[in-house]
């Protein structure tokens, strides 16, 4: 990718999306995941309940998120911008946009796991709203060994009683 110019709008992924985000986890992701974990979020049905988000520029992705909704809760399973994308803020654009897809679908609280050396994505989550939950010790593996996931979450919507 040559250098950015201006952003691309979110959108929701499509079937043509799939090998553009499996190439892109590939070069930002540690356990990058495969085109098959991809198809079902860019509206191949599978039966998952996932969906993505990818803003593009010229049939490049800059960056994507994956999130599933199952009844009032939503899950962030990936996110990523290409390394040439990052620091410009499509990172918090991408996740608000999962989130308020979500809230408006009736999701009321939102989850994930972060690798607690990851302090970019960490940032990105504690700047819009996500705290810390618990610790699964030494979920990830890492070239030295194992690190801890962190689970963040935070709420979308008051819950109407
Ligand atoms: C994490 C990631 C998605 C962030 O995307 P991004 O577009 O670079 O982030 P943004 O420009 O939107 O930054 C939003 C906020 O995140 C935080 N942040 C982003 N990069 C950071 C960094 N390198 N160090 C610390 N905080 C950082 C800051 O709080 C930033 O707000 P600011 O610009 O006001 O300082 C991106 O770094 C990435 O793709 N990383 C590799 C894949 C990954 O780790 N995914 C998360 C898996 S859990």
């Amino acid at each position: 990718m040559t250098t950015p110019g201006e952003p691309g709008v979110v959108r929701p992924a499509q079937p043509g999306d799939v090998s553009g985000l499996a190439l892109l986890d590939r070069q930002v992701n540690p356990s990058p995941w495969t085109e098959r974990q991809f198809a079902g979020a860019c509206g191949e049905d599978n039966g998952e309940p996932e969906r993505a988000l990818v803003v593009a520029s010229e049939g490049q992705p800059q960056g994507f998120v994956v999130y599933s909704r199952v009844l009032d809760e939503v899950c962030i399973h990936n996110i990523a911008v290409h390394p040439a994308w990052q620091g410009r803020g499509l990172g918090r654009l991408l996740l608000a946009a999962a989130l308020a897809a979500a809230r408006d679908a009736g999701a009321m609280r939102c989850h994930l796991e972060v690798r607690a050396s990851n302090h970019a994505a960490r940032g990105l989550y504690e700047q819009l709203g996500f705290r810390l939950d618990g610790v699964r010790k030494n979920y990830y593996p890492t070239a030295a060994g194992r690190e801890d996931a962190l689970l963040m979450t935070r709420r979308l919507a008051e819950r109407e009683c």
